[in-house]
C-alpha cells in the first residue's frame, strides 16, 4: 500500500508523520473520509467543501488548492489499486515544538492522504440485517460541525456500543433528544410513515451521506420532516438507519436492545441504500 504524506508517495508501512505533529500532540488537526465506487471519488467536492469549512473553523491554511487535493487523492486511489473503498485524509496544523498556543512562526500544515479496499459485499450483507445501536449520553464538545481528528468521545461511546453487542452509538442530548451516531448520522421513520432526521444548524456533523439522502428523498417525494427526535421517539419507530461515507446506508433493527419495527430492515432504508449511488456525483 501507498499512502501520501506531505509531498511524497510512501510506503504505507513505513508511513510517519513527526513526534511534534499538532495532530499527535492536540488533536490540532481535521480529517475527511470520502467513499471509492467503481474507481470514482464520491462526492469529492462537496468533501472538499466540508474540509475547506472545518479547516476555516480552526484557522488552519488549507495544505494545497481544491484541484491539487483532489489529484492527490485520486492518485492514491490509483496506486492503491482501490474500486471499492475509503479515501482518508487529514490536515494538521503541523509541526512545532510542544505549545498550546498557535505557532509563533507560521508552520506548513500536514497532511496525509490514505485509500483502502473494502468490500462492497460485505456491507451490502450487513444491511440485510441491520445493525443494533445504544443510546449514550451526549458528552463531545459543542462543535461538533467541525470534524476535528479529536475523537475520544466517539472511540469511548463507539467502543462502549461494541461491549454491549452493538455496531454505534447514538448520542442522546440533556433534553432526551439524538443527535447522531458517533461515526454516523441518524435517521427514523416514524411510526406514522415519516422519515425524520436532525437538523444539521445544531449538535450534529453535516454528514455529506446525509446531504445525498436529502437529495434521493426530495426526488422520491418521500415524506420527510427535518427536526429533533427523542429517544422516546426512536423506540416507537417504525424503522431506523445510520448515514455515513462509510456505511452508507445502514439499517438499524435495534436500540438499546429492544426491537425497531419488526427488528428488521424498512423499506425506506433499503430502497434508499439501494438507489443512493443514483443520487451521489
Ligand atoms: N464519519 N457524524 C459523525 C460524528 C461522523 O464522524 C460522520 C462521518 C458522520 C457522517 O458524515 P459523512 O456522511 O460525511 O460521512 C456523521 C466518518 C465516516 C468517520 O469518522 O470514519
Amino acid at each position: 500500500r501507498i499512502a501520501y504524506v506531505n509531498g511524497e508517495y510512501v510506503e504505507h508501512a513505513k508511513a510517519g508523520v513527526h513526534i511534534e505533529d499538532r495532530g499527535y500532540q492536540f488533536a490540532d488537526g481535521v480529517y475527511e473520509v470520502c467513499e471509492v465506487w467503481q474507481g470514482k471519488l464520491v462526492d469529492g467536492p462537496r468533501h472538499l467543501d466540508r474540509l475547506e469549512r472545518s479547516l476555516r473553523e480552526l484557522r488552519i491554511d488549507m495544505p494545497m488548492s481544491r484541484a491539487a487535493l483532489t489529484f492527490v487523492m485520486k492518485e492514491v486511489i490509483r496506486r492503491n489499486l482501490v474500486r471499492h473503498g475509503l479515501v482518508y485524509m487529514q490536515v494538521t496544523r503541523g509541526v512545532a515544538r510542544r505549545d498550546h498556543f498557535f505557532p509563533l512562526q507560521p508552520v506548513a500544515p500536514s497532511l496525509v492522504i490514505t485509500s483502502k479496499s473494502t468490500n462492497p459485499r460485505a456491507g451490502d450483507k450487513q444491511a440485510e440485517t441491520g445493525i443494533a445501536v445504544v443510546s449514550h449520553p451526549e458528552n463531545r464538545w459543542p462543535r461538533v460541525d467541525i470534524k476535528t481528528v479529536g475523537l475520544l468521545p466517539n472511540v469511548l461511546a463507539k467502543q462502549h456500543a461494541r461491549e454491549q453487542g452493538a455496531k454505534e452509538a447514538w448520542y442522546v442530548d440533556a433534553n432526551g433528544y439524538v443527535t447522531e451516531g458517533g461515526s454516523t448520522n441518524a435517521w427514523i421513520v416514524t411510526k406514522d410513515g415519516v422519515l425524520v432526521t436532525r437538523p444539521a444548524e445544531s449538535g450534529i456533523l453535516k454528514g455529506i451521506t446525509r446531504a445525498v439522502v436529502l437529495d434521493l428523498v426530495a426526488r422520491e417525494g418521500i415524506r420527510f420532516e427535518e427536526r429533533a427526535f427523542s429517544l422516546e421517539e426512536a423506540f416507537e419507530a417504525r424503522e431506523a438507519f445510520v448515514t455515513a461515507a462509510s456505511t452508507l446506508v445502514m439499517p438499524v433493527v435495534q436500540l438499546d436492545g429492544r426491537p425497531i419495527g419488526n427488528g428488521h430492515p424498512g423499506s425506506i432504508a433499503t430502497r434508499l441504500r439501494q438507489e443512493f449511488h443514483t443520487a451521489s456525483h
